[in-house]
């Protein structure tokens, strides 16, 4: 898993360092897949319940599960990354959102509450704590800056396959839920929205937006549980 998660951050780095206004997203999922081929892993998403593409790419008021196609970034963007890999039977799982060139104060600050909202989380794994304890720590870092969680998505467990048990809301009261012990992998993924936390599911059948088309954000890491405390795995 933890090399599972290296290659996902790497192609991450590798995808990020392509977005500049007027590059298409389908040219980012493209840059994506070679690096899959080239070394030799599968894209975690692709042919995943049907979705079709190897990444998602969910810009501005996009929350998840954007698939690339012919659109354009363009200057003051925010463009959600979110990437599997599956490598030697286990998986890796990881998203980031990116600012285009010159992005609206809110849009900034979005972005920090959000990612700092995953590192809160992720603080709060101790071996004898409480899942809930994640969920709570995240919602209330992004709710302090005034934004709200999205929560019709959930974080999750991960391993042999992308998705296991336990589901991880990105709200809640503190101590409920499984108690934490060492050797849990999770992939920890607070969705937010600078507005409501209401989500739409685009025609396409995937692409979720929020309601009210307020911006959103996302960030995730894949983390393991040691006797010595957490371990981000998907950081290069
Ligand atoms: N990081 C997301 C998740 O864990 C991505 C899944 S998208 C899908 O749910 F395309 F695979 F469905
Ligand atoms: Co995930």
């Amino acid at each position: 898993m933890a090399v599972a998660s290296r290659i996902v951050a790497e192609i991450l780095e590798e995808v990020k360092a392509h977005i500049r206004p007027g590059v298409e997203t389908r040219e980012l999922d493209e840059i994506a897949a070679a690096a899959c081929r080239r070394r030799r892993v599968e894209a975690a998403f692709k042919g995943y319940r049907g979705y079709p593409a190897s990444l998602c790419i969910s810009v501005n008021e996009e929350v998840v599960h954007g698939i690339p196609g012919p659109r354009r970034i363009k200057a003051g963007d925010i463009v959600s990354l979110d990437f599997g890999v599956r490598y030697n039977g286990f998986y890796g799982d990881a998203a980031l959102t990116v600012p285009v060139d010159g992005v609206s104060p809110q849009a900034q600050l979005l972005l920090k509450a959000t990612e700092e909202s995953l590192y809160a989380a992720i603080d709060r794994m101790r071996v004898g704590g409480r899942l809930s304890d994640l969920s709570h720590a995240i919602q209330t870092t992004v709710e302090r800056y005034g934004f709200s969680v999205i929560r019709q998505f959930v974080g999750h467990g991960i391993g042999r396959s992308l998705h296991e048990d336990p589901q991880i809301p990105n709200f809640g009261p503190p101590g409920k839920g499984p108690v934490l012990k060492a050797g849990m992998t999770f992939a920890i993924e607070p969705m937010t929205s600078a507005g409501s936390w209401q989500v739409k599911i685009l025609p396409d059948g995937w692409t979720a937006v929020t309601q009210d088309g307020s911006l959103a954000a996302h960030f995730e890491h894949t983390v393991a549980l040691t006797d010595k405390g957490p371990l981000i795995l998907s950081r290069i």
